[in-house]
């Protein structure tokens, strides 16, 4: 087997925090295993573009603790053609380049297995996403950093509720998969939770409101995933409007700020550990896999159950502990 000499790093999709210490692991386990390691900007654009530079030790000095990511970021349309992926493919080929790590979601996992099917170059992917939505890792570079955002935002969200008598409803990102919202409503002691998991949320919500309206329970923080059925927090504000008129009640949209900022602790180990451990698989003659961590082990799953599987569901333990607390 033709030793691995020469490999190119994205990173692709949504940023998130961490990705920077993930592409810095790359850089220095590739360069401790003799191996040339290149930085693709702006994901498979960048690559359509031609927009790769090598990349040493310097190039990732001082990035471990930065947010977003120095190779930029972006979700390709024009990778979907064929013929894009071509020239794609000819941009690596004319470096000598052998493999790729490409650290994003779901689709960005997709584009690096298609890019194998028909070029045959080695690829690997490490989860880079706040979302925490893929399968093959039990969690996601950037997740643990948003779930501190969010809680911290919600901390503060909480002084105004209290001083003034309001509900809050208050929407987090997540995509279609509920982890944001699940572990930080836990976290932040929110008094209902909604997620795209379970249905009927809204009319549980309501029924426990009535019901506990008469104990004088106080529902101030309902955290919303941006995906649940209901339709987001400026849907469920209008519907609880409609039938409790007098509740003084406001909405907020944590937005972008949760995939923005210093990557925490638990994200900036995660992405060092994943980052050499793309290497070391690749530099094992490995391909098409996703490299995850599971039970604190590093772990291999082809890119193609990966991708069907989607994402780890949500613990029914966590869901039932919510509800505990939230009583
Ligand atoms: O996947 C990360 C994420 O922030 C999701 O939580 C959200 O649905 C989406 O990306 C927003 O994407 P955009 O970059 O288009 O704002």
């Amino acid at each position: 087997m033709k030793k691995i000499q020469k490999i190119a790093m994205m990173t692709s999709g949504g940023d998130s925090p961490g990705m920077n210490a993930n592409i810095r692991a790359v850089v220095r386990s590739g360069i401790y295993h003799d191996v040339e390691v290149f930085g693709i900007k702006r994901g498979f654009d960048g690559l359509i573009d031609d927009e790769i530079e090598a990349m040493d030790l310097s190039s990732v000095s001082n990035i471990i603790q930065r947010g977003g990511t120095i190779l930029k970021t972006a979700r390709s349309k024009r990778f979907m053609d064929a013929a894009y992926r071509k020239i794609a493919f000819e941009n690596l080929q004319k470096r000598g380049i052998d493999a790729m790590v490409v650290c994003g979601g779901n689709g960005s996992y997709t584009g690096a297995q298609i890019l194998n099917q028909e070029h045959g170059i080695k690829v690997v992917g490490t989860p880079g996403t706040i979302d925490n939505d893929l399968f093959g890792t039990d969690f996601t570079i950037g997740y643990d950093t948003a779930l501190n955002t969010v809680i911290e935002a919600v901390d503060k969200i909480r002084d105004t509720a209290s001083s003034h008598n309001r509900m809050f409803f208050i929407e987090v990102m997540g995509r279609d998969a509920g982890f944001i919202a699940l572990n930080s409503g836990i976290a932040s002691g929110a008094e209902a939770i909604f997620i795209p998991e379970i249905k009927g949320d809204y009319q549980n919500f309501v029924e426990r409101f009535e019901k506990n309206e008469r104990d004088n329970k106080l529902f101030s923080i309902i955290i919303i995933a941006e995906g649940d059925e209901s339709g987001g927090a400026f849907k469920v504000a209008e519907m609880f409007k409609e039938k409790y008129a007098d509740l003084e009640t406001r909405v907020s949209i944590l937005g972008h700020i949760q995939r923005g900022g210093n990557p925490s602790c638990r994200d900036r180990v995660l992405a060092s550990k994943l980052g050499a451990g793309a290497v070391e698989a690749l530099l094992k003659g490995e391909s098409n896999i996703a490299i995850g961590e599971i039970n604190g082990k590093i772990s291999h799953t082809p890119f193609e159950k990966a991708i069907k599987l989607q994402h780890n569901s949500i613990s029914k333990e966590m869901l039932s502990l919510a509800k505990l607390l939230a009583m």
